[in-house]
């Protein structure tokens, strides 16, 4: 078995590893979301500014049958970074995911971080090998969050009379794009993270305007905003994306701003972005903390359901 940096230039090379990730991970879970093609692609042919991507496979034969991903972020949360390993279940039990692991953890070492964080997704009845792996390279467990899917459609949620919807796809308005800097800065700060020691995102008009530019590259970005009629005050939002040519959304955040909690708007949000899409989208997943009573009401509401469970581990090193 040989252990390889990818080359990130051969699209070969990419499309491998990219299938090799793909089979390792639904192996055992029907529910799996992975990074599409067009999305890895994306990240591996041109860098952004605020992450270093590195990328591993396992060998065996000519065939990469583990692979291995780790981020470092450059711009918070500079002492840590994010790690996954998945391994062909075939060649599980024989050391490959440990030493590409190996691989990530020299890496990580070279560059000064102290801690790797990553995820674990385990079925609701069997827990997996994920969980085996992480406990023996010393992972500890941080926060976990329920994968839920819901069917489409969704049971409708009336918006709140003293509300209208502001909705676009792809790049933000001008006119929208302070307050919608403003909540997707108070969403960082708002979401329940467990026991994880995180620095949140801070976003300002060219983050934002290369993160989008990035995301439309792979994904249809979609987002509903909740407008009070009174003052035109933004009192919160829901960002769907939808991977091109996906039969499926991806439910990403959902933030009402703290004075207008309590009227429904995340629920109301979340189902005009599903009520626009397109008849080949049938499901949407999303990841709630099973803490978080208000999200997770409001979607078991609309029809959510637990599919899976994620465990956010770190390794101190
Ligand atoms: C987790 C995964 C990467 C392990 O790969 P692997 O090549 O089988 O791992 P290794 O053979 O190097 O195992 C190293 C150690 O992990 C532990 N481990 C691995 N699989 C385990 C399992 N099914 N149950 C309990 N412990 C397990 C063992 O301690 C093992 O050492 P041992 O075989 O000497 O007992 C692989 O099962 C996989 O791809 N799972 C799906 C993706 C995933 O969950 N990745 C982890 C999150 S990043």
């Amino acid at each position: 078995m040989k252990i390889e940096e990818l080359d990130p230039t051969d699209p070969v090379a990419r499309r491998a590893w990219h299938d090799a990730l793909e089979r390792a991970v639904r192996a055992d879970r029907p529910y799996a979301l992975t990074t599409t093609l067009e999305a890895f692609e994306v990240l591996a042919t041109s860098p952004g500014r605020h992450a270093d991507r590195t990328w591993w496979q396992a060998v065996v034969d000519g065939e990469v049958v583990g692979t291995a991903e780790l981020e470092l972020p450059l711009t918070e949360n500079t002492d840590l970074g994010w790690a996954e390993v998945a391994v062909l279940p075939a060649h599980r039990r024989d050391g490959v995911g440990r030493a590409l692991w190996n691989e990530v953890v020299a890496r990580a070492r070279a560059a000064g971080r102290r801690r790797i964080g990553g995820e674990v997704t385990t079925d609701l009845a069997v827990p997996g090998a994920g969980l085996g792996f992480a406990a023996a390279v010393g992972a500890v467990e941080k926060h976990h969050e329920d994968h839920l899917l819901a069917e489409l459609p969704v049971a409708e949620v009336p918006l709140h009379e003293a509300y209208d919807v502001v909705a676009w796809r792809g790049r933000c308005p001008d006119e929208h794009r302070a307050a919608y800097v403003a909540m997707r800065n108070q969403m960082n700060l708002d979401v329940p993270t467990g026991d994880l020691d995180v620095e949140a995102t801070v976003l300002d008009d060219e983050r934002l305007a290369t993160s989008e530019e990035r995301l439309m590259r792979a994904y249809d970005l979609r987002v509903a905003a909740a407008r009070r009629r009174s003052d035109g005050v933004f009192g919160g939002y829901s960002l769907l994306f939808v991977p091109h040519g996906a039969d499926y959304g991806w439910q990403d955040d959902t933030l009402v701003m703290p004075a207008h909690r309590g009227h429904r708007l995340g629920g109301a949000l979340k189902a005009v972005n599903y009520a626009g899409l397109p008849d080949e989208v049938g499901v949407v997943h999303t990841w709630t903390a099973p803490t978080n009573t208000a999200m997770h009401r409001t979607n078991t509401a609309l029809g959510f359901r637990v599919v899976e469970r994620m465990v956010e581990v770190e390794v101190p090193m």
